[in-house]
Formats: C-alpha cells, structure tokens, sequence
C-alpha cells in the first residue's frame, strides 16, 4: 500500500459525495471528521456512510455477521462529526470541500477556513464544475499555492478515479502529495490541468447532450440507446441511465454553467442544454433521487 504523510481528513459536506470520501479516508485508517451545517445533515451523512459500509462488510464477512458489525463499527470510529467547520480544520492535513455547486459560498467558505486551518494543510475542492482556481480567488499566495481540485466520482465507494487537478499556482509538492494519498485511499489519480470539466466531466457530458438529441430527434428510444452503449462500447450504464443516476438538475446546472462562461466553451453547441432536459428538470423529474428521469424509478 503507498504511504501518505496526510493522516487528519476533514471533509465539508455531508451529502453522497462528502460522506463517500469520508468513508473511504476512514477505510484506509485515516483519522476523519465530517462537517456539515446541522446535526439532521450529519445524520444522513453518517448513515449513508453506514449502508455502503455494509454492503462492502457483506461481501468481505459473508457468513459472519459479527464479523460485518465490527467491520463497520472500527471504520465508523474513526469517523467524528461536527457543526464548527474553524475548529474541524484547526488540526487537519487535508481539507476537502463538497458543498453546494456555488462560487461565491465556496469562496467564502475556504476564506473562513484559511483563518483556522494549519498553515500547511492542503485544502481542496471536488466541485465537479467550478474553476479550482476561482474557488480559492479570495485566499493570499501561500493558501493558494496549497489549493488543489480533488474531483471523485460517484458511487465514491465503487468509483476507483480522483481526478487531481492543478492550478496556475499550486506547487508541485502539493500536487505530489495529493497523487501520493490518492493512491493511498486505494484509489488511481489522473491529473490535469484546471479547465472547464477537467477530463471525465468535459468528455462525458457532451456525450450525455448528444444523447438526449438523438433521443429528441427519435433516433432510438432512451432503452434502445442505453442497450447500444452498454453492449457496443461496454459501458456499465446507459446514457440516460447515468443522467438519471447522476441528476438531471446536475446536468443542465454543469452544461447551462459551461455554455454561459466555460474557458474555450462559451457557445459550443456541444454544451448547450436541449428542450428535452430543460423540460424534465422543469417538471421536477431529476432521475433517481426523485423517483423519475427518463425511466421511473
Ligand atoms: N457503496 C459500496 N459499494 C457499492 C456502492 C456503494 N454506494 N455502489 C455500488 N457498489 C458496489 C457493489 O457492492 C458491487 O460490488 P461487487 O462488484 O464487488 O459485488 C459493485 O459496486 C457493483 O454494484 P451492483 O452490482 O449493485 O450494480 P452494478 O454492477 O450495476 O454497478 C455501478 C453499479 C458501480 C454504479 C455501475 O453501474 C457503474 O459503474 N456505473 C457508472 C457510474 C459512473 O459513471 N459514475 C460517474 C458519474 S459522473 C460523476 O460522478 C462526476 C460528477 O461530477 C457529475
């Protein structure tokens, strides 16, 4: 297993994708405190954490339920939660936010952070579609030479990629050592360059509105598109089976986000929205966390 100088975690944001890094930096014996705004938040943060754990601690102890249970417990213990994200940071080597798609609260965020957090420490982002660079535009020098994206993918648990992204100005040290505790959480880094989408999203999502045309132009049905693309290309999911999973909502703010002011993507058809998504999302339809998509759930 590689070896990372980085032990304290503190990640901020609850949600799926907070509580699944959360989970995995606890998996690999790190010290981890979760933050969110309230106790209900952390909750559910927590007991997502603990349905994915178990479903792993099933596979891992299939006949042994105690087993499981310890398994479970031991990761979770060195999970703490907290509402005071100054004092969550004041300790932590790393600091990864996955908090609302907002520029400004996230600037505003990590200018609070700065204040509390070793000087040392690397804070991070995993926004998926904000410039990293934009995101750390109110911290001085030194912060920003420590600011890096650490972009994962969902289900966090399952997903084996961390994109790690580098700004105009953060050092290769850091850079080094965000790839070095990637690999240490059992996870594979791709590192890249601090532009709209980075690698996957920038691919995949005009993938995902080239799909949604060509079910608008009635080409094939969403089902027959999502057979082509898992048995012609061997993708685990369908387009449309991965937009719904993902988020409708997610999609058109990431495209709309792009197409109004994305580096060298202002305007690209490619990256425009399409009838059909606006339609969907309008009517509340935005995939499985809502019950329906483009298939119902
Ligand atoms: N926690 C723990 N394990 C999980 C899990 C979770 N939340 N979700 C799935 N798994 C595990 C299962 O236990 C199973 O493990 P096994 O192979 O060892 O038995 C394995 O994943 C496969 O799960 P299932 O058998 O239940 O279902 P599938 O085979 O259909 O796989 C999937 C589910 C892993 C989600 C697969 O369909 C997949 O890889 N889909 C594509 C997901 C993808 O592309 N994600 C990226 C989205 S884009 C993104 O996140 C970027 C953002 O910025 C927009």
């Amino acid at each position: 297993m590689v070896q990372s100088p980085i032990s304290r975690i503190t990640v901020i944001g609850g949600g799926q994708m907070g509580s699944g890094i959360a989970q995995v930096a606890a998996t690999h014996k790190h010290e981890v405190t979760l933050v969110d705004v309230n106790q209900e938040a952390l909750d559910r943060g927590k007991s997502y954490m603990a349905k994915s754990l178990k479903r792993v601690a099933k596979k891992k102890f299939a006949e042994d339920e105690a087993a499981q249970s310890r398994f479970v417990d031991e990761i979770m213990g060195r999970v703490s939660l907290s509402t005071k994200p100054q004092e969550a940071v004041s300790r932590a080597d790393l600091v990864i936010e996955a908090i609302v798609e907002n520029i400004k609260v996230k600037q505003d965020l990590f200018a609070q952070l700065s204040k509390a957090a070793p000087q040392e420490a690397i804070l991070a982002s995993n926004t998926s579609s904000l410039p990293i660079g934009k995101i750390a535009e109110l911290l001085d020098e030194q912060r920003k030479q420590r600011f890096i994206g650490l972009h994962f993918f969902n289900p966090v648990p399952q997903m084996k990629l961390v994109e790690v992204v580098r700004t105009k100005e953060v050092e290769q040290d850091v850079v080094d050592s965000a790839v070095a505790w990637v690999k240490a959480i059992g996870k594979a880094p791709a590192v890249c360059k601090d532009t709209p989408g980075f690698i996957v999203n920038r691919l995949l999502l005009p993938y995902m509105m080239e799909s949604i045309r060509l079910l608008e132009r009635d080409v094939a049905s969403a089902q027959d598109i999502d057979t082509a693309m898992k048995l012609g290309a061997g993708y685990p999911m369908g387009p449309f089976e991965l937009c719904d999973y993902v988020g409708l909502d997610t999609i058109k703010f990431i495209v709309d986000g792009w197409h109004k002011d994305g580096e060298g993507l202002k305007g690209n058809p490619l990256f425009t929205s399409s009838k059909k998504l606006d339609e969907l999302v309008k009517q509340g339809r935005l995939g499985v966390k809502s019950g329906k998509g483009f298939y119902d759930y």
